[in-house]
């Protein structure tokens, strides 16, 4: 099935902080770095969030692959597909009209041939409403960029704590704490500014590194588990809400309960139907008297039931 642009594209109210705002595009990005201004990321894989984050004013959607754990419970994000994504990303385009959509390409949508990557980057912008791709790696990565960005598709990189690559970093665990590995993180991000990436995600590296880096780079970076100087911050909003119970990386900060707010919920409505207290009248539809009658009679029904 096709989605074209057109379907994907706001089912959104006009009702954002300020009425005078305006969609954000990668030049705003790179505006707000040269302004010193911090620019603000988070995930969304679906229609309310992306409403809720809009509203909220933040300058960037990402729809992660992070989709993989924190919605579709998988162990890591190495099986989510590129149909998973379209699909996510087409609901959050449905919810956000002001934000960069930016769509996270999955495990071996872009590591397989430059032509594939091309490919793939482009169903993002022409079947689900994003505006750019975000894609894991560095040096190993260029020609791909290139290519995409040649394709007129905005891409942002992605480098540190690169989870496709969970298995070779042997978990989870920050990256380029040695001099070594630093000069090499360093080294990729000149890359990816040369290849045409409009911005780069550092993942889980050292405060000192990341700032360092951000200084001396033209494009912004979005810090995770990065420190505060980097140009703009993300997180995975289910580890913001408290949503995503089963590990929390150390760099997170949670922002509520939703996960406990949730249990809460659904125990009170356990207890009010067992109760008989949920639906009231006010939660029911009712008839009238004489339409009631009416069905009863044709029925030969004198019984009364359903009073
Ligand atoms: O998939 C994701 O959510 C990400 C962020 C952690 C940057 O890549």
């Amino acid at each position: 099935m096709s989605t074209s642009p057109v379907q994907t594209k706001p089912m959104n109210t006009d009702s954002g902080p300020s009425p005078r705002r305006k969609k954000v595009t990668t030049l705003r990005l790179k505006e707000k770095k040269a302004r010193g201004e911090i620019i603000s990321m988070l995930t969304a894989y679906d229609y309310p969030t992306a409403l809720a984050l809009d509203q909220a004013g933040v300058d960037a959607i990402l729809v992660g692959d992070s989709l993989g754990m924190v919605v579709l419970g998988y162990e890591n994000t190495l099986p989510v597909t590129m149909e998973d994504m379209l699909h996510h990303c087409r609901a959050v385009a449905r919810g956000a009209k002001y934000p960069l959509l930016v769509g996270d390409m999955p495990f071996l949508s872009y590591q397989v041939s430059v032509q594939e990557a091309v490919r793939n980057a482009g169903r993002f912008l022409q079947e689900a409403g994003m505006d750019a791709v975000k894609l894991e790696g560095g040096r190993e990565r260029v020609d791909a960029i290139r290519a995409i960005v040649g394709a007129g598709i905005p891409v942002m990189g992605h480098l540190g704590l690169t989870p496709q690559s969970v298995n070779q970093f042997g978990g989870f665990r920050p990256q380029a704490r040695e001099a070594a590995a630093a000069h090499r993180l360093y080294e990729d991000a000149l890359l990816l500014q040369e290849a045409g990436c409009f911005s780069i995600v550092l993942e889980s590296v050292p405060t000192r590194l990341a700032r360092w880096i951000s200084a001396r780079l033209e494009i912004p970076t979005i810090g995770i588990g990065a420190g505060p100087g980097c140009d703009g911050q993300v997180l995975v909003t289910h580890d913001l809400l408290g949503l995503f119970e089963r590990f929390t990386p150390r760099f997170v900060k949670k922002y509520a309960d939703f996960h406990g707010q949730m249990q809460q919920a659904f125990q009170a409505y356990l207890a009010e139907i067992k109760a008989g207290i949920f639906p009231g009248p006010e939660h029911s539809i009712d008839m009238p008297d004489e339409e009631w009658a009416a069905f009863l009679a044709a029925l030969g029904d004198d019984s009364q039931a359903g009073e």
